[in-house]
């Protein structure tokens, strides 16, 4: 029985992957998450914008991004197509109609992610006052911009399809080519025409994986097309995304169509175990298919990581289909592995897989890490988002999955010298049912997972933190700079106005803003604030030094020294 061979080839395609992929991949921008704008949410402007511009952290696709303003009675103000920035493919503009005067206005934008393909939908506010400062209204919703990147099911099931299309063609074509063919050799006569009916079920699983997961590309890139029509031919190419799907689409339908010539062979059962090599122009495609993948990849978006994130995509996207998708190729052939097929060929198969297998485990487990590690980053981001949600229960099915695989492998290892019966092979082939079943459920969780915006994904860049409260007949803006992420040295500042006219407080006297951390050692710091300056208040400070949730409350003297109180909350992580 073929020992070394197996893991062997399979570890030199996998170092023939890694030079291909640091040869071939490219860096890209990061997710289309909303970075900054003009107006900045919640600014308040004295002057008319005579335009709204928005800038995400990914190339976006071209003729998907969409910019509405609508002022405070709902009437549209802005005018003309919005246009993506020839200059920078992140940002994108829309003109407003000329002198469009004091109002809270409504931001809403849309865009489409060159890099991914995902939609991401967002609204913000800005106002413009009266010429006296005057306010014409309030925010309607403070402290956060408002974003929502919506999954759809469609999306999911495409995803899902192309994976595990792709783990049955690509784990089939390696387990034909480099345990089936191998082992198959060491049979004669009947039993050598039952193994090669085998091997031809197991092709025609692969052909058929190989529709399977271009069909779904094929999909992904129309759906793309549609939602965003290109101006031209070029552009129904022209993103890493539209690329990316139509190419696998591409290499798929070569796939399929190099598997079925293979299968015409007439001599299947005779040549194969020394001519293995035919099956490599499949092989390639497959290891082609990975890198597009790889390129339109989340972790591809990461610059901060490149290479290292499509690299872990493409080493973890192989261990997958080696391993899942071996898996699924054994259950497809389980028939080929019982009588006549003499169990010493079966049990040899198994053990030559589970050797393979563990390489494909070893891959799985340390790309998942690191592309964990990138995209969900910190142990907030895994138990405090969905992403990370669905990637604990992809981590949670693996358990199993590996327990079963070790208790297989254990089983082989300890009776290597007992004889193979037919009954230990259906032993062992009930496992495989179990595993594979496993493998092709966390494929489907993978799907689901790639539609999703990582727990990592970047927060807003630039625009001000801006909460409000209402209290002693006074409405208070209060902001702080930078966006608070985490312990550091922040501005803050408090801006006052009348709550029945929104004119600006001037009678104000001395103020204070007192914070205190929640679970803290329940001792308040409280400071003074420089000002009034007009009706605004400010002072830099430090005083944040932990993460938590902080309850900061100004406290606003008036004329006769009644103090007035603000309550606002603000959550620092790590
Ligand atoms: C230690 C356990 C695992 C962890 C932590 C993990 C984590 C991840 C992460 C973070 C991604 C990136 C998703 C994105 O692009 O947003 C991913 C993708 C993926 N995972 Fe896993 N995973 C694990 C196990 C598995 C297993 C066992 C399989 C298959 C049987 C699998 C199949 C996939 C596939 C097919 C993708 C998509 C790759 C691509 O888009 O190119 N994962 N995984």
């Amino acid at each position: 029985m073929a020992r070394g061979p197996p893991a062997a080839s399979a570890l030199l395609l996998t170092v023939g992957l890694f030079v291909a992929l640091l040869a071939a991949a490219m860096p890209v921008a990061a997710h289309a998450d909303f970075l900054r704008s003009t107006p900045a949410p919640f600014d308040v402007w004295n002057i008319d914008p005579t335009y709204v511009s928005v800038t995400v952290s990914e190339a976006v696709q071209p003729g998907s991004p969409t910019i509405t303003v609508t002022n405070s009675t709902d009437v549209r103000v802005d005018t003309g197509p919005t246009q993506l920035s020839s200059t920078d493919p992140t940002t994108f503009t829309v003109r407003l109609l000329s002198g469009i005067g004091p109002s809270v206005y409504t931001v809403t934008w849309t865009v489409v992610s060159a890099d991914d393909g995902h939609f991401t939908a967002g609204t913000f506010y800005f106002m413009i006052a009266y010429r006296d400062g005057t306010l014409p209204g309030k925010f309607p919703q403070t402290g956060t911009i408002t974003q929502s990147q919506p999954i759809s099911p469609v999306d999911v099931a495409l995803d899902a399809g192309n994976f595990v299309g792709f783990a049955i063609a690509f784990g089939s074509t390696l387990v034909a080519a480099l345990l089936w063919t191998p082992v198959g050799s060491t049979l004669e006569g009947d039993e050598r025409k039952a193994s090669a009916d085998g091997l031809r079920a197991l092709l025609r699983f692969a052909r058929i994986g190989a529709l399977v997961f271009a069909a779904p590309a094929a999909g992904l890139w129309a759906e793309n097309l549609i939602r965003s029509p290109p101006a031209d031919l070029g552009a129904a190419f022209g993103s890493t995304f539209l690329l990316s799907t139509a190419c696998q689409a591409v290499l798929g339908g070569l796939m399929a169509v190099l598997l079925a010539h293979l299968l015409a062979r007439p001599s299947l059962a005779d040549a194969f175990d020394e001519r293995a090599w035919e099956f490599l122009p499949a092989l390639f495609l497959g290891f082609l298919v990975i890198l597009a993948e790889a390129a339109a990849s989340h972790s591809a978006s990461e610059n901060a990581w490149w290479p290292l994130g499509p690299v872990a995509d493409a080493i973890h996207l192989y261990g997958a289909a080696l391993w899942a998708g071996g898996l699924l190729a054994l259950l497809r052939t389980r028939r080929w592995l019982r009588e006549p097929t003499p169990p010493a060929f079966s049990e040899g198969l198994l053990r030559a897989f589970s050797r393979l297998a563990l390489l494909g485990v070893l891959l799985v487990v340390s790309a998942g890490a690191v592309l964990a590690l990138i995209l969900v980053g910190s142990v907030d981001g895994l138990l405090g988002s969905g992403y990370g949600w669905v990637v604990l229960a992809k981590t949670t099915l693996l358990v199993p999955m590996v327990s079963l695989g070790a208790w297989n492998r254990w089983r082989l290892g300890r009776e290597p010298e007992e004889k193979p019966t037919h009954e230990r092979v259906a032993r062992l082939s009930r496992t495989v049912r179990t595993e594979a079943l496993l493998g092709a459920a966390i494929l489907v969780l993978a799907g689901l997972l790639v539609t999703m915006n990582p727990a990592a994904a970047p927060g807003p860049q630039n625009p001000t933190f801006t909460l409000d409260a209402t209290a002693g007949g006074l409405y208070a803006i209060f902001q702080m700079n930078p966006w608070p992420e985490g312990p550091g040295d922040y501005i803050f500042q408090v801006v006052l106005y009348y709550e029945n006219n929104g004119t600006a407080y001037y009678p104000g006297a001395n103020a204070t803003l007192s914070f205190l951390l929640e679970g803290g050692n329940g001792t308040a710091v409280t400071l003074p604030l420089e000002g009034p300056h007009g009706n605004h208040y400010y002072i830099d400070s430090p005083v944040l030094d932990a993460a938590g949730t902080w309850q900061l409350r100004a406290e606003v003297r008036g004329p006769q020294g009644t103090p007035v109180d603000f309550a606002f909350t603000v959550t620092l992580h790590g």
